[in-house]
């Protein structure tokens, strides 16, 4: 039996530096799965689909190959063959990857892959809907939250960081209308689970949240 922790919570929480840091201690595998939902949003920009047209993303969707690779420890997502890493974190995928993981078809295919990796591996995944959907029987599950404000800080240093020009209350805008969209959705909306553990990283380190998810996991 593989050993699981699913780690949920809305776009800039940290999960994914968190669940990186956790999957390195614990010498198990890390699964991004917003990674595969940006992939599954790339190819319908790639295909110049109505982001409107849910008939139509349910539709194209079957055509949409997604896998993933560890490389160097590296998740790679593949779609259709090609590594798409690098494409897959601009604005307009992530913009996109909000609208098109509405659609029951897209959650489908992607959650059986997902299911699929977790049965086979020890994973740390992280998403919205791991603990309440993916992973209900995951051994650990942890809501991982901070404020909007906060969250839109660490989006702002990072992007200063790396030089590109943005503006704070834009980002903050930004984060609480993908908040809205994700929490509202009726197809797997994001929300804790009853039996998960809630983090509010606001006033955490790095370091202080993965001892807390360590902790849980003794
Ligand atoms: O975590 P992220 O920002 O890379 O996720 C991109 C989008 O994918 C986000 O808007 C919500 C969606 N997503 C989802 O619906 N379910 C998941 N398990 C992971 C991500």
């Amino acid at each position: 039996m593989s050993y699981n922790i699913a780690i949920d919570g809305p776009a800039g929480a940290g999960k994914s530096t968190i669940a990186k840091k956790v999957a390195k201690e614990k010498g198990f595998i890390y699964v991004d799965t917003g990674a595969m939902y940006r992939a599954m949003a790339l190819y319908m920009l790639e295909k110049n689909v109505d982001l409107a047209d849910t008939v139509a993303i349910a539709k194209m969707c079957e055509n949409a190959d997604i896998s993933i690779k560890y490389e160097d420890g590296v998740q790679c997502v593949y779609l259709n063959g090609t590594n798409v890493n690098d494409k897959i974190r601009t604005p307009d995928v992530s913009a996109a990857a909000s609208k098109t993981s509405v659609v029951p078809e897209v959650r489908v295919k992607l959650v059986q892959l997902q299911q699929e990796l977790a049965a086979k591996e020890n994973v740390v995944m992280d998403g919205r809907d791991i603990c309440t959907k993916v992973l209900p029987n995951a051994d650990v599950k942890v809501f991982l939250t901070a404020s909007v404000a906060v969250r839109a800080k660490r989006r702002y240093d990072e992007l200063c960081a790396k030089g590109t020009e943005c503006d704070l209350k834009e980002i903050e805008k930004e984060i609480a209308e993908r908040d809205h969209r994700d929490m509202t959705r009726t197809e797997s909306p994001l929300v804790q689970a009853e039996d998960a553990t809630l983090v509010d990283s606001s006033a955490m380190t790095i370091d202080e949240v993965a001892e807390k998810i360590m902790s849980l996991c003794k």
